[in-house]
């Protein structure tokens, strides 16, 4: 399965064509099950068909199909008797939890850490020549939103580049904004690095892993999952639970993926290595905002723990819930940019009425 994938990144990097006539007989198959919000199945279809033929018209489709997917779907009941009672995988660990490979990813060892200790990190996550695939789209779709904006948008900039229509949640529009300024793009907003992302996460079964710790089958969110470059001179971020903004009780799981070494040379993360029962003070301390959390607050919360600031290398992630309390890790003196994918899961039981949602 990761062969193919593989070989499919490798096609679609750089591959530029018109909607093709296959494209269009793909569409006019796929477009009367969206119609009658056969969502699923005009989704399973079209990217089945989009493997072999890499249509950029086809990848925007998909982008809205998953999302009209997702704002049809019927409201579900969160699952009973959650959080799972899972015994810690790691007693000894003192501070962030590590893993190797994705076949070490279990929901028990997912859950075990994010419920014991706030986190998983994940070693190997990605091999070299895919996280060099992903970076360079990562390149195109930054580049695309910078022309798009210049008002030179072309079929090219379209395929990294294509803002999805929000349904006017004040949320994700402001998150936008604000990720477009600090050098970041929605991942929804580029139709391919979409198609990209979520035929990740499908063979490598990260979906599949999730969904057993939520209970519930995952859907993403538009406005929580982005792909970033961030660039060495950042200053630290504010300290923050995402929780402070997205709900202390919604459930979820962040795929935080650096695609480039981080943590010394370049920006990484600074994280309070335990497990919070809920949100801690915000807005006090020296905090920038009314929902961060002053630097005395964070050490406080890391209970005689020392802050971790792991340093990462392409390929490895570190998952983690809303009440996880990190910040993006500036200095001066670093010299190199920081690549990431960060993709937000939720249960869609608890997603929050102010966000929109992708169907996975
Ligand atoms: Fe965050």
């Amino acid at each position: 399965m990761f062969q193919r994938f593989k070989g499919m990144l490798g096609e679609v990097i750089g591959k530029v064509d018109p909607p093709s006539a296959e494209a269009r007989k793909v569409l006019a198959a796929a477009e009367p099950l969206a119609a009658k919000r056969r969502f699923a199945e005009a989704i399973e279809y079209a990217t089945a068909e989009n493997r072999r033929l890499r249509d950029p018209l086809l990848e925007r489709r998909l982008a809205r199909w998953r999302q009209e997917a997702a704002v049809a779907s019927p409201a579900t009941a969160p699952c009973p008797d959650w959080p799972p009672h899972i015994a810690d995988p790691f007693p000894d660990a003192e501070g962030p939890p590590e893993i190797r490979g994705i076949e070490a990813l279990t929901p028990e060892r997912l859950g075990g850490g994010i419920l014991h200790h706030g986190c998983l990190i994940v070693r190997g996550l990605l091999s070299v020549d895919v996280v060099d695939e992903l970076k360079a789209g990562i390149d195109s779709a930054l580049s695309a939103c910078e022309q798009t904006k210049r008002g030179h948008a072309t079929l090219q900039t379209r395929t990294w580049y294509s803002r999805i229509p929000l349904t006017g949640r004040r949320e994700s529009a402001n998150g936008r904004t604000f990720a477009e300024l600090g050098n970041s793009v929605f991942t929804a907003d580029s139709p391919r690095m979409l198609f990209n992302v979520i035929e990740l996460i499908k063979a490598k079964g990260i979906d599949r892993v999730i969904g057993s710790y939520l209970g519930e089958r995952p859907v993403l969110s538009i406005g929580k999952s982005t792909l970033r470059r961030v660039p060495p001179q950042v200053r630290p971020g504010d300290w923050h639970q995402d929780g402070a903004f997205l709900g202390a009780a919604t459930r979820t799981v962040d795929m935080w993926l650096s695609l480039s070494h981080c943590g010394d040379d370049a920006p990484g993360l600074d994280m309070v290595p335990r497990r919070l029962g809920d949100i801690v003070e915000t807005g006090t301390h020296g905090a920038e905002f009314d929902w961060s959390v002053g630097h005395s607050v964070a050490e406080a919360a890391a209970k005689g723990r020392p802050i971790a600031s792991p340093i990462f290398g392409p390929g490895d992630a570190v998952f983690f819930d809303q009440l996880f309390l990190h910040r993006t890790a500036g200095r001066a003196g670093l010299q190199r940019e920081r690549y990431a994918i960060e993709t937000w899961f939720f249960a869609p039981s608890t997603f929050p009425a102010t966000r929109e949602a992708l169907l996975l």
